[in-house]
């Protein structure tokens, strides 16, 4: 999944948020900041707990120094992820004793994979952390919050309890009116790869049931989304429970929420390949509100890394399951992660990941250096590839992939694709959208036109983004 940061920032911008202010500069409602690491998962949950947040009448800052709560929610999946939670937290206490030197208390809060993974190690390493939280937890965290604000000790919360996190969470909209949502249908995963913490930190695979999941992309589309993303770790292994006691599978869940009026574009992410079954490569055909996009990581290349991996497929049985979801669906823009360096990994291992990326031709991706994370197998391997290997392996992968994601949006030129406008861009009478191959698309129009889709002649492409014109009757709408 793509790493990215975001904050509360967007959430101010909402309107009443300078009477908010106001409220705050007087003291009379409590003002959180909220910085969110790692995947949309953490982007979803980050967006859950502003709703409860809000709720209980606390509003969003941008300025950390005025936050009565600071929430980090953070991501353990690579070392480089979860140390940079403690540079933050360093600079956090500061501001906490400046703070209280004003007469004003802050309650530090750490939620997310890291809370999760590391619990009470946290407080030993950054004593000033009031509470930590991992993800099943979140719809206790107002009763958390309080209770951390009363008391001298630090509060570890790090249960289990996934179902009644959905069932407790408020509901709602979330950022009325964006055009694109995401919605989490499964959380966690039962595939013990040996590399990765998610089964440690997100728990066993568990899928939310179907009514629950459409009464949320209901309300979401409701209040705008034309496009909704479904998230799970696993998400194509969604076995949700049906009103009627049937079980779905993802295919059976697109299916259902095909039929919501107003929804227009179904994504998913992240998929294992051996949850790829016929009815959802099928799915892909039949279904017009699929997406042609799939992300569906292989991570190697080589037999004997996929095996030490435990991803239980071979080379060769990705590249056919790659060939049926071609033949289903030609025009399929494939992404993919991938780790190099895997204890083990040979030259020849090396190459036959170069060899896969040549055969498949991805449109974009995702690539790591393998990161021993503590608790996991493949952290006890004596067989670690020295840090020059893999760094040379990375680039000479990352030259490979890059040519492949230039290729794919220079094939567009010249085309005209639906592109479904998410917001304005920086400069006046621009607009930023994504093509329905995931392609971000920069073009000159009318704010009116963020959240329809149109077509929109692709006139420009670079590795990232493409620049394209709108006709120019629509653009003026
Ligand atoms: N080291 C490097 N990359 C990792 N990933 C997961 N665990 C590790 C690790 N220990 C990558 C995988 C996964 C993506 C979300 O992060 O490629 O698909
Ligand atoms: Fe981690 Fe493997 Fe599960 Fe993906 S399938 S979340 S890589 S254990």
């Amino acid at each position: 999944m793509t790493e990215l940061t975001a904050h509360s920032s967007e959430q101010d911008a909402e309107s009443g948020a300078e009477r908010a202010a106001a409220r705050v500069r007087d003291g009379a409602t409590k003002a959180f900041y909220l910085k969110t690491f790692g995947c949309q998962m953490n982007v979803y949950d980050s967006e859950s707990m502003m709703d409860a947040l809000a709720a209980d009448g606390y509003v969003a800052t941008d300025a950390i120094e005025a936050a009565d709560l600071v929430i980090l929610n953070t991501c353990h999946i690579r070392e480089k992820a979860a140390e940079k939670v403690y540079s933050d937290l360093g600079r956090i206490r500061d501001i906490k004793s400046e703070r209280r030197k004003a007469g004003k208390g802050t309650v530090i809060t750490v939620a997310g994979c890291v809370a999760q993974a590391e619990g009470a190690e946290i407080v030993r390493r950054q004593p000033a952390v009031d509470l930590v939280v991992g993800p099943q937890s979140y719809h206790k965290l107002g009763d958390l919050i309080s209770r951390a604000a009363a008391s001298k000790t630090s509060i570890i919360e790090t249960e289990f309890a996934t179902p009644e996190k959905f069932e407790t969470l408020p509901d709602k909209p979330r950022k009325a009116g964006s055009p694109s949502a995401f919605l989490t249908v499964q959380e966690g995963c039962d595939k013990f790869c040996t590399f990765c913490v998610v089964p440690y930190t997100r728990g066993q695979e568990f899928s939310r049931p179907v009514a629950q999941i459409l009464s949320e992309a209901r309300r979401l589309t409701d209040g705008g989304a034309c496009e909704i993303t479904l998230l799970g770790q696993n998400v194509n292994a969604y076995h949700g429970a049906a009103s009627d006691g049937a079980q779905l599978s993802l295919a059976g869940l697109v299916t259902e929420l095909a039929k919501i009026d107003g929804l227009q574009r179904i994504r998913y992410m992240t998929s294992h390949p051996r949850d790829m079954d016929d009815d959802l490569i099928a799915a892909h055909r039949d279904i017009p509100q699929m997406m042609p996009y799939l992300h569906l990581p292989v991570q190697s290349g080589s037999d004997a890394v996929l095996a030490a991996m435990n991803r239980k497929h071979t080379a060769r049985e990705y590249i056919d399951l790659i060939a049926r979801v071609r033949a289903a669906r030609p025009d399929i823009a494939l992404s993919s992660d991938f780790i190099v360096g895997f204890p083990g990994e040979t030259d020849a291992d090396f190459e036959a990941t170069m060899a896969l990326v040549r055969e498949v031709q991805f449109a974009q991706s995702f690539s790591f250096k393998y990161s021993t994370r503590s608790g996991t197998p493949a952290a006890a391997l004596e067989n670690q590839v020295p840090e020059d290997v893999k760094s040379h392996r990375l680039l000479t992968l990352q030259a490979l992939l890059e040519n492949q994601q230039v290729a794919f949006n220079a094939a567009a030129v010249g085309r005209t694709l639906p592109v479904l406008f998410e917001r304005t861009g920086r400069e006046p009478g621009t607009l930023v959208g994504r093509t329905p191959y995931l392609q971000l698309i920069h073009a000159d129009g009318s704010p009116s036109l963020v959240g329809k889709t149109v077509p929109v002649t692709v006139t420009a492409y670079r590795q990232m983004s493409l620049t394209g014109s709108v006709d120019t009757v629509i653009a003026a709408a």
